[in-house]
């Protein structure tokens, strides 16, 4: 494990994947090489959109660790309190929780080392990273969102570059750092270089045929950004 959290990886998002054939999607990412998986979790309020919850992450649990991959779950959802230690005994390894959404959030993160998970936090776009001067010392990693939460196949903002490095700065060396939103083989050797670690990858890996080779591309850019 500890080499996939200090490694670069690319984690495909489930997000764009075909519902319809889930497991078989999921399978041709971890035989490509991807060692994280991302799943997203929305509640249709603290987003626009709904997704999927913690039977999903239960189903896809057995392949993912058999594969000795990791599921990074990205809960886009108010309270998420409320569902982190469910999510955890599903097979959640990640748990990313939003910063906005949290208004104990230290707790959160206690709660989710309690069950058992690694603990995330995640900033939107207008977001300064300075807010997290204090959760920096009880979290495992940070997610820079790159597009506003919701939706897959957005534009990459820009300024989410100058963001990473600048979270790179404050956070201690352990800290992960993972971007979401907008990243392709086009971008991901530059978020790399700011200090991006796990690069999630949604329509960029899913958004066409031939994932194996779709999955490579970012895979190769990302690995040359170090
Ligand atoms: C957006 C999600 C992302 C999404 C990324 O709210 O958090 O994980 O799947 O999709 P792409 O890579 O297509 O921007
Ligand atoms: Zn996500």
């Amino acid at each position: 494990m500890e080499d996939i959290l200090r490694g670069i990886n690319v984690a495909p998002s489930i997000l764009s994947a075909d519902f319809g054939r889930l497991g078989e999607d999921v399978e041709t990412v971890l035989n490509a090489g991807a060692r994280v998986i991302h799943v997203d979790v929305m509640d249709g309020h603290f987003v626009p959109n709904i997704t999927i919850g913690p039977l999903v992450v239960k189903a896809l649990q057995s392949l993912v660790h058999g594969a000795g991959a990791l599921l990074d779950v990205h809960l886009m959802i108010e309270r998420p309190e409320r569902y982190v230690t469910q999510f955890a005994e599903a097979g959640a390894d990640m748990i990313v929780v939003h910063q906005e959404a949290c208004v104990h959030l230290h707790r959160t993160l206690a709660q989710t080392h309690e069950a058992g998970a690694l603990a995330g936090v995640a900033l939107n776009p207008a977001t300064p990273v300075e807010t997290l001067s204090e959760a920096r010392h009880f979290c495992d990693m940070v997610l820079v969102m790159s597009v506003n939460p919701g939706f897959g196949g957005q534009s990459f903002i820009e300024t989410s570059t100058d963001k990473i490095a600048r979270a790179r700065a404050l956070l201690p060396d352990d800290v992960i750092i993972e971007v979401d939103g907008g990243v392709s083989e086009h971008n991901a050797g530059a978020l790399v270089a700011a200090g991006a670690g796990w690069l999630v990858a949604g329509s960029s890996v899913f958004g066409g045929p031939d994932i194996e080779a779709r999955f490579a591309a970012v895979a190769r850019a990302a690995v040359e950004g170090v």
